[in-house]
């Protein structure tokens, strides 16, 4: 069975700091113009959606400077499921390519085609998750704070798929972690109690804006209705208001907190321009890492399935 990327779950605490010091190393080597081709013949099936800028730009220029190469597959090429089942999907790419990427709606359809794929599988955002978001979060907070345990992070908004990835990365990393939103928008209460049973971090839920953020070092949002949800978007800038990230909000967090937004941003609603493009702001270098980090998953997952 080859490892994949469905979670943060998936990987042990020791996996994830390996990823994150490859990832560091990565960058560098790039940066001076001699990223080593780890994925030199390799290609990788990338299924989108959902429309995505970060995400789908960042894997392929990633996968081209690792020697590898990309094919983006949407649903008017074929809908999974519809043309020929999920197991005939997975079957057949994995006797062509040698990982298959995937953002789309229903987290249960990526791990159903995990389930019978016989290459490397990588979550690139679900209605549940985004780990490849949060590992270069994670890679960011080390650059800019010289650590990621055992630091207060706000998160402040919609209790949705960013969310639910940062309590996974709570299970596995310590961290501070307190999410400041409206009863009707937390995260789910099973996965909330799961995190805090790990008894790996300190996970608090509230529903006061101020007492979320006071003495963080991260304050993190992100949009208050997200792809698949815009319906609702009246309905939460109601229920959300009070947790927008404003300037009074951030002099009620520690001194030079962190400001991050995985982006894309609904400016004025969740975050306000002001703040944004501020000087606590580290949303282009989160962006920025996202190729750096992926290029460390699909690195890992490739020497994991070689046995290497
Ligand atoms: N942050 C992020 O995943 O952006 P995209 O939706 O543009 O890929
Ligand atoms: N929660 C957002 C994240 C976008 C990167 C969404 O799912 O639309």
């Amino acid at each position: 069975m080859p490892r994949h990327l469905l979670s943060l779950l998936d990987w042990s605490r020791d996996e994830i700091l390996d990823a994150l010091t490859l990832a560091q190393s990565l960058k560098r080597k790039t940066k001076a113009g001699a990223c080593p081709k780890l994925l030199e013949g390799r290609s990788y099936a990338l299924f989108f959606h959902k429309p995505s800028l970060r995400t789908r730009v960042s894997f392929e220029v990633g996968i081209h400077q690792l020697g590898g190469n990309s094919m983006i597959l949407t649903e008017q090429d074929f809908k999974i499921g519809e043309r020929e089942s999920v197991r005939d999907v997975a079957k057949v790419l994995s006797r062509y390519v040698d990982g298959i990427l995937i953002r789309t709606f229903a987290h249960e359809m990526v791990v159903a085609l995990a389930e019978h794929t016989e290459v490397p599988m990588v979550n690139m955002l679900t209605d549940f998750s985004h780990p490849c978001q949060i590992l270069a979060d994670a890679l960011t907070i080390q650059e800019h704070l010289g650590q990621l345990e055992n630091l207060r992070i706000a998160y402040l908004g919609d209790g949705n798929n960013v969310t639910n990835s940062w309590l996974n990365l709570a299970c596995r990393i310590p961290l501070d972690l307190r999410i400041g939103t409206a009863p009707e928008t937390q995260p789910e209460a099973a996965l909330v109690k799961a995190t805090q049973d790990c008894g790996v971090s300190q996970v608090r839920v509230c529903h006061d804006a101020r007492e979320a953020v006071a003495d963080a070092q991260i304050l993190y949002t992100d949009v208050w209705a997200s792809m698949g949800e815009k319906e609702q978007a009246r309905q939460r800038g109601q229920l959300l208001q009070d947790f927008q990230i404003n300037q009074n909000l951030l002099e009620c967090a520690a001194q030079g907190v962190k400001v991050m937004h995985c982006l894309p941003a609904e400016r004025g609603r969740e975050i306000t321009e002001e703040v944004l493009e501020g000087a606590n702001s580290i949303v282009l270098d989160q962006t920025e890492n996202r190729l750096h980090a992926q290029k460390a998953v699909l690195a890992q997952l490739e020497r994991w399935h070689r046995g290497l």
